[in-house]
């Protein structure tokens, strides 16, 4: 009786250690899993809706209509002012390269380019950045190359850009800069301060928003100094060159979610990564409210400034603020 009783023991101990390094080995794998959930977290988003959308042959129709309607733009911009402009070989925005999947994206700040940001900075296994406006993360930017090869990626690799409605990029700028505060505090009070003291005789300030940064004293002080003192309002075309790199997809930020899904599939980056979350609406009266403020005479100026951004990329200037603009 107690011989088997013993081997039952012993079966039973081994079954146990059995299940134990079974589930010592479950366990482990789950701890790999868990560590690269976050890739899939910080870009996941819009991907299945999207597409189910992207499946149907009308809006793949409509993307290559609506491109090749953008790069004739573009062509007929460039053909026009190709003498009185001077070409570029130095590019010293910082201009992302991936050379997995041979994709260059010439990013402008307040045209979704965190997301985009995100997007390379996964490709790169880099999950875990805070501020991905921070060019240190970047150890693939276009101008870290040598001549050479930065001549052999802009001539074989797939290039994009995205743009957005010159105006309504500069009220982003704005916003996203004096209203949600998203620059350094030191950074932002040294902006503030200039604009202040250059304004404070002036008729801009009003007696109740003396100490207020707005709209109306920001787009006076920008025109002032000149544009393209910040990449935040900076023109497209000196960002991005648009003229000397042959462009093979112009995005518009008005039609984002599909555009970069599109994207993604033709680079065959959607092996890797989706597009964060993304929503674009109807922004007329947002525009209609805060430029209301600003003499039409000031706006006409802005049309001005960006005349070579609304030209290339197909935008009408005033567009969404005509309304403002008659007598
Ligand atoms: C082109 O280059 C010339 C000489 O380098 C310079 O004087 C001129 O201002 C430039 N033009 C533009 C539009 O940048
Ligand atoms: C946005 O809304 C305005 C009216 O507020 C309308 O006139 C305009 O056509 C709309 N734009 C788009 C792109 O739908």
């Amino acid at each position: 009786m107690a011989v088997p009783l013993r081997r039952k023991l012993i079966v039973s101990l081994i079954i146990l250690l059995i299940l134990l390094a079974m589930y010592m080995v479950a366990l482990y794998r789950d701890v790999e899993v868990v560590r690269f959930l976050p890739e899939v977290d910080k870009t996941a988003g819009i991907a299945k809706k999207q597409l189910k959308i992207e499946k149907d042959d009308h809006l793949l129709e409509r993307i290559k209509q609506r491109q090749s309607e953008r790069q004739q733009r573009l062509r007929d911009y460039c053909g026009k002012h190709a003498s009185s402009r001077n070409r570029s070989d130095q590019y010293h925005h910082p201009i992302i390269v991936n050379d997995e999947y041979r994709v260059i994206f010439c990013y402008i700040p307040k045209v979704a380019c965190s997301q985009w940001k995100r997007v390379f900075l996964a490709l790169d296994n880099r999950i875990d950045v805070d501020d991905v406006h921070d060019n240190k993360h970047y150890k693939f930017l276009l101008y870290d190359y040598s001549d050479e090869d930065i001549k052999v990626r802009l001539k074989s690799y797939f290039k994009f850009l995205f743009v957005r409605e010159p105006l309504e990029r500069l009220l982003s700028a704005y916003k996203n800069k004096f209203v949600n505060n998203q620059w350094p505090w030191t950074r932002i009070q040294s902006f503030k301060t200039k604009i202040l003291e250059r304004y404070k005789q002036d008729e801009l300030s009003s007696h109740s928003s003396d100490q207020d940064l707005t709209f109306k004293k920001f787009i006076y002080y920008v025109s002032d100094v000149g544009f393209d003192r910040d990449a935040h309002w900076r023109s497209y075309g000196t960002i991005c060159h648009p003229c000397d790199i042959e462009y093979d997809f112009i995005g518009h930020f008005e039609d984002m979610p599909e555009e970069a899904l599109h994207i993604l599939r033709q680079t065959r980056m959607d092996r890797a990564v989706t597009f964060p979350p993304f929503h674009t609406h109807n922004t007329t009266s947002k525009l209609l409210k805060n430029y209301a403020p600003i003499p039409k005479e000031k706006i006409a100026q802005l049309g001005k400034a960006f005349e070579e951004d609304f030209e290339m990329f197909n935008y009408d200037f005033p567009g969404p603020l005509s309304d403002l603009m008659h007598d």
